[in-house]
């Protein structure tokens, strides 16, 4: 009989530690990275993000912890022989010389033959479609254009780990969307791991396989986007991704399969067991997209089960609305004086229900679209 190892990740991370004058910038990170992931560590400004990012790339020495890739410590490696790039923004590269030579830089540096240069340039600019581009001058490029040199001469020296800073965060908001896409194809077609750093959770959402949510240099959960989205495991992610109704309470009814919560807003019906006590202080969390609203009662055949039972439906005021063309979102004042955050597509492009400012409504919720907080 064979034992099989379970599989090594491709980056390991345990117990990293940096402190700046005793002050921990990054505070005991443990993660483990795979091949071929495009990780996205995502935190407001200050959480620890470059600082991690710049220990993995080795411009700066850890505290302590440890950092293996492929099985390799790289901690006592210097930076110039680790098998990582860092993509620096766009503004990194050199002014006075053509897109071709950006790329070729790293490879002369390192005495590639010239040959090797030349053909490892070529695919590269063939791979970010800049082929017709080679002689320009990057002043002559548009900022999304010199985004995609800036990712080819990092990818031309062949990491085995690319790291991008912010990659985006001198473009402007629809070109920042594109290039999102184009770097997320060229990264999956070359196939390197890669990690990257932003404070936009967009961002991070649409190019990533995994999201790290950092707070205060922790990594607080790791997961999908869908996952973070939908599940978060604490009142920060589920506020930090999106947006969210928290309802403070506790638990009522706790059996494997439902809990029932008690809050100021009424009783809550949730289809999912949690980890916890009876009477233990909890938040209901429910996005502004899973809440129906209407002025009338929700009819026999709208009822979830829950509603049946009374539970998940509360009613207020429509105290704000704001219109986005593509969705509306509402602020539904309720008698508790909780303000909830509702959201709806405009399907339509004439709505017979658009509520009005002031009226009276009843806003719902399937017990299945909720989630349960304990911390
Ligand atoms: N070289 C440094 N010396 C002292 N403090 C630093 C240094 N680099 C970063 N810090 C501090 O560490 C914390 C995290 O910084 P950083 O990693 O840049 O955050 P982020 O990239 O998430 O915005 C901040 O409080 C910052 O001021
Ligand atoms: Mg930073």
């Amino acid at each position: 009989m064979t034992i099989e190892r379970a599989a090594e990740p491709f980056l390991l991370i345990r117990n990293l530690v940096k402190e700046f004058d005793g002050v921990r910038a990054v505070n005991d990170v443990s993660v483990a990275i795979n091949k071929g992931e495009i990780f996205a560590l995502l935190g407001s400004s200050g959480c620890g993000k470059s600082t991690l990012l710049r220990m993995l790339a080795g411009f700066e020495t850890p505290t302590s912890g440890s950092i293996t890739l492929a099985g390799q410590d790289i901690v006592s490696v210097p930076p110039y022989q680790r098998p990582i790039n860092m993509m620096f923004q766009s503004y990194a590269l050199f002014p006075h010389l053509s897109v071709w030579d950006n790329i070729a830089f790293g490879l002369r540096r390192d005495g590639l033959p010239k040959d090797e240069i030349a053909s490892r340039v070529e695919k590269m600019l063939s791979l970010v479609q800049l082929t017709d581009y080679a002689k320009r001058k990057p002043h002559q490029l548009s900022g999304g254009q010199q985004q995609r040199v800036a990712l080819a001469r990092s990818l031309a020296k062949r990491p085995q780990l690319l790291l991008l800073d912010e990659p985006l965060g001198a473009l402007d908001k629809k070109l920042r969307e594109r290039t999102q896409m184009e770097l997320v194809s060229i990264i999956e077609e070359v196939g390197v791991t890669c990690v990257m750093v932003t404070h936009d959770q967009d961002e991070a959402m649409s190019m990533a396989t995994r999201i790290a949510v950092m707070s205060a240099g922790r990594i607080l959960q790791v997961g999908a986007p869908d996952e973070i989205y939908e599940t978060p495991n604490c009142r920060f992610v589920a506020d930090f991704i999106g947006s969210v109704n928290l309802f403070n309470g506790s638990v009522a009814v706790d059996e494997a399969d439902h809990v029932i919560i008690d809050t100021p807003e009424g009783r809550h019906y949730v289809t999912h067991g949690i980890t916890g006590t009876m009477g233990m202080p909890v938040s209901v969390a429910v996005r502004p997209e899973k809440i129906a609203l209407q002025t009338e009662a929700p009819t026999q055949e709208q009822r979830a089960k829950a509603v049946e039972h009374g539970y998940n439906c509360v009613q207020g005021l429509v105290s704000g609305i704001a219109y986005f063309g593509n969705e509306t979102s509402y602020h539904i004042t309720l008698d508790s004086g909780m303000v909830l955050k509702v959201s709806r597509t405009n399907a339509a492009r004439h709505d017979e229900s658009a509520l009005k400012r002031d009226q009276r409504v009843y806003a719902w919720w399937d017990g299945a679209d909720v989630v349960v907080l304990t911390r």
